[in-house]
């Protein structure tokens, strides 16, 4: 991503927060693993958003129309131990140099040189409520401003919720953002066709993950934007699986939701087909209809309608068939009413998607769920999950789980699914295996 483009992030910000108020975030920190070993570091993805900055134990300062420098970064004074032990970083002139910053200070001064700033400002913007030591900072920084007041200082008397500006600005992917979503998208996609290719019965659900993380690594995408769920048969029912340990069974279904991570954007993608390469009746049946949910709830989706129709019309669709099929006994629109279908449909069909796998941006304004605008990007995942010990059902229904999830662009006449490459008909689904298995 061009540092252009996290400029102009900024300068949005900057004019929202306005003359007078002040605005702080929190890079993420290091989180232990265990002993002296820690995970590899994810920056916190608003902290990422507007500055660019990779590194743990740093502090963005938003400061509109002060005449030094709006933006101060506060982070890691360059120390050539470290370097040589844990590699390059920033220090204080790359703070300036190469990330754009106005001025850099030493993070270790924080606490001598914050306060300073907040004088005489009416608003502080933050995270709150995110980052406890954030939180308790804050209200010492103003404490000492405050002690100070028999000087003339003033000190701000009003805290707002800076994910308010963030989060809108994230919900609307600009045409760069788009590009490092498509790329997530279609390295996950060749993953999950690589995991289909690969899937026969016998192997272990955690093997199949294997081929998937293979694949999303040496694309150079090396993380993944959430623990992959690999669940064979009845363990797609439990709807965040990630034991990941079970046996392929011939003759059962393998659901797999996992999604590469590419420069900070996520892909979200499940698939669900039949480890001996071909639905029996049954599973096709159920996977028809979960498909035929999806495709209609993905056509709803373009400018102006809100974000619960596609959902609705899910429900709608998965209802129906359901009763089609004798899963659900009544009339259609009171099976809806009193929602009876969340026996097998116990969550939403999606959510935002962006550099979070569940991104952030408003689902209602003013109460009223929203309207689809171009550039938001959502996934689209409805499911049905018959438990195996469900006695109201057939048997032959029992221990099957299914989801279909794709990433969709809002486009400005309609939708463009980004995860399309990821065979989802029956057809292109017992095509594909149908040339890699032996029956
Ligand atoms: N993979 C998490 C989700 O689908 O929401
Ligand atoms: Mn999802
Ligand atoms: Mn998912």
């Amino acid at each position: 991503m061009k540092s252009s483009e996290f400029k102009k992030r900024r300068k949005r910000l900057l004019q929202q927060i306005g003359p007078g108020n002040i605005a702080l975030l929190a890079s993420a920190g290091h989180c232990v693993r265990n002993r002296d070993v820690h995970y590899p570091f994810r920056q916190d993805s608003d902290f990422f958003y507007l500055t660019g900055f990779n590194e743990p134990n740093a502090l963005a300062v938003f400061v509109p129309g002060r005449e030094q420098g709006e933006y101060l970064l506060f982070c890691r004074e360059f120390d050539p131990t470290k370097a040589l032990w844990e590699g390059a970083h920033a220090g204080l002139e790359g703070a300036t140099h190469d990330y754009g910053a106005d001025e850099a200070f030493p993070i270790a001064e924080l606490d001598t040189v914050l306060p300073g700033l907040l004088e005489d400002k009416c608003k502080v913007y933050y995270p709150m409520g995110r980052d406890a030591e954030l939180d308790r900072n804050v209200q010492a920084w103003i404490g000492t401003v405050r002690n100070k007041s028999r000087t003339g200082v003033v000190a701000p008397d009003e805290l707002a919720a800076l994910e308010r500006i963030v989060h809108e600005m994230r919900l609307f992917k600009s045409p760069e953002e788009m590009a490092l979503l498509r790329r997530a998208a279609d390295v996950s996609a060749a993953g999950h066709i690589t995991a289909m290719q690969a899937c026969k019965a016998g192997l272990y659900e955690y093997q199949i993950e294997a081929e998937l993380a293979y694949h999303f690594n040496r694309e150079g995408l090396r993380a993944m934007a959430y623990p992959a769920i690999v669940a064979g048969g009845k363990n797609a029912c439990t709807l965040h699986y990630t034991d990941n340990n079970s046996k392929l069974k011939q003759g059962d279904l393998l659901l797999i939701d996992a999604g590469a991570e590419c420069n900070h954007y996520a892909a979200d993608i499940t698939r669900t087909f039949p480890i001996s390469g071909k639905f029996s009746e049954p599973q096709r049946q159920l996977y028809q209809l979960v498909l035929d949910a999806q495709l209609a709830a993905i056509a709803q989706i373009k400018p102006g309608v809100n974000w619960i129709q596609p959902h609705e019309t899910a429900v709608a669709v998965l209802t129906q068939g359901l009763l089609d099929l004798g899963l659900l006994k009544g009339r259609v629109k009171k099976l809806i009413k009193d929602e009876k279908y969340k026996a097998f449909y116990m969550h939403r069909t999606g959510h935002w998607l962006g550099m979070d796998v569940h991104d952030v941006g408003d689902y209602k304004i003013n109460q009223q769920w929203r309207e689809f605008a171009p550039g938001m990007v959502l996934t689209v995942e409805p499911g049905l999950y018959i438990p195996s010990d469900c006695k109201k059902v057939d048997e032959q229904w029992r221990g099957i789980g299914i989801r279909i999830e794709d990433d969709v662009l809002v486009t400005a006449d309609g939708c463009e699914v980004l995860t399309a490459a990821a065979p989802k008909s029956v057809h292109e689904i017992e095509a594909l295996m149908g040339g890699t298995q032996c029956q």
